[in-house]
């Protein structure tokens, strides 16, 4: 079965919704679009998009209805407003960024109240939505990814479930965001400290690769530490790391920039070498981290 046999809307038509609809509109999905501010909707008309006049058309010519709104808040409230002989029969597929408690909270609220509803994260920018590298989690009703899989591959051909708990797609997103983040930080603090020595950023990029490709196998130890919760330090350990740290914290202040991402790594060896851990490994640090913040 084609994807043109099912209709769609898409509610939430900001450069990721507006990606999603395009994809769906590119593949011959029949669409239907809304969005609060409308000249947003109306963009999408010259490419087939029927523009809904309000919310309970939009939800009542769909089979179903992705909504990419800014967060869960704006998507209950736009859920709300959907009258409840339209809530059956179709699906709902929410597809705002939350953490896990509040993914969980939202399906509970929607199951409450009569909504079949679908959870996912999307793990890639805008520019990827409708090809093959476009990724997004999913997680809580799998029958609902099962059924709708050929319209949400359409927008993500790597449309993956990850298990029954509704809070499982904003957790994984959330952590993988957090993977992503912090290497961007890191790299630009690097860039920082570079370019106030005379060196261009793009002058450090290969360097920066260098570290970069260590990471996977480093990841790798890290994870088989962590799970057997074993830190044995016998190739590096946290005393020698520490020594790195404050050269790292040292040339900052050379540098003159921000001490704060050098000041954090310090502080985390530290920690675990003022508990008594020097010779573990870097992996030690988790716990440091699972101990909770005094300050934040
Ligand atoms: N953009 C990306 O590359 C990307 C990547 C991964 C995940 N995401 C996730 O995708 C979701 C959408 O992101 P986005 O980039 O498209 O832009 P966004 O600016 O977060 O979302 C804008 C959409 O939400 C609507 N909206 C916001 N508050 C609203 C409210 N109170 N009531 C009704 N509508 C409301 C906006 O309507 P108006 O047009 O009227 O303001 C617009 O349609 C977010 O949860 C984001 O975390 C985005």
């Amino acid at each position: 079965m084609t994807s043109s046999v099912y209709s769609a809307a898409v509610v939430g038509l900001g450069p990721m919704g507006a990606a999603i609809a395009r994809a769906f509109l590119g593949a011959g999905v029949d669409t239907t679009v809304w969005n609060r501010t409308r000249a947003k909707a109306e963009a999408l008309a010259a490419r087939g998009a029927r523009v809904a006049a309000d919310l309970p058309a939009a939800v009542g010519q769909a089979d179903v209805v992705v909504t990419v709104l800014r967060d869960h808040a704006a998507t209950r409230r736009f859920l709300e407003t959907v009258p409840s002989d339209l809530r059956a029969g179709r699906a709902f597929v929410v597809l705002a960024s939350a953490t896990p408690a509040e993914a969980r909270r939202t399906q509970e609220w929607a199951t409450e109240r009569g909504f079949a509803l679908l959870q996912g994260a999307i793990m890639v920018p805008e520019p990827l939505i409708g090809t093959d590298d476009a990724l997004v989690l999913y997680s809580g009703e799998q029958r609902l990814l099962d059924r709708w899989r050929p319209v949400l591959e359409v927008a993500a051909p790597r449309s993956v479930f990850l298990g029954p708990d509704p809070g499982s797609a904003a957790l994984h997103d959330t952590a993988m965001a957090q993977v992503f983040f912090a290497a961007m930080t890191a790299f630009l603090h690097s860039a920082a400290m570079a370019t106030a020595q005379g060196l261009t950023a793009t002058e450090f990029l290969p360097w920066a690769r260098e570290s970069l490709a260590l990471l996977p196998d480093a990841f790798a130890q890290l994870a088989a530490d962590v799970d057997a919760g074993t830190y044995d330090g016998a190739e590096d350990n946290l005393l020698m790391e520490l020594s790195g740290l404050e050269h790292i914290h040292a040339t900052s202040v050379e540098a003159g920039v921000d001490l704060r991402l050098p000041a954090l790594l310090r502080d985390l060896a530290r920690r675990a070498v003022d508990a008594g851990h020097g010779a573990d490994s870097w992996s030690r640090v988790v716990e440091v981290l699972r101990a909770g913040s005094p300050t934040v």
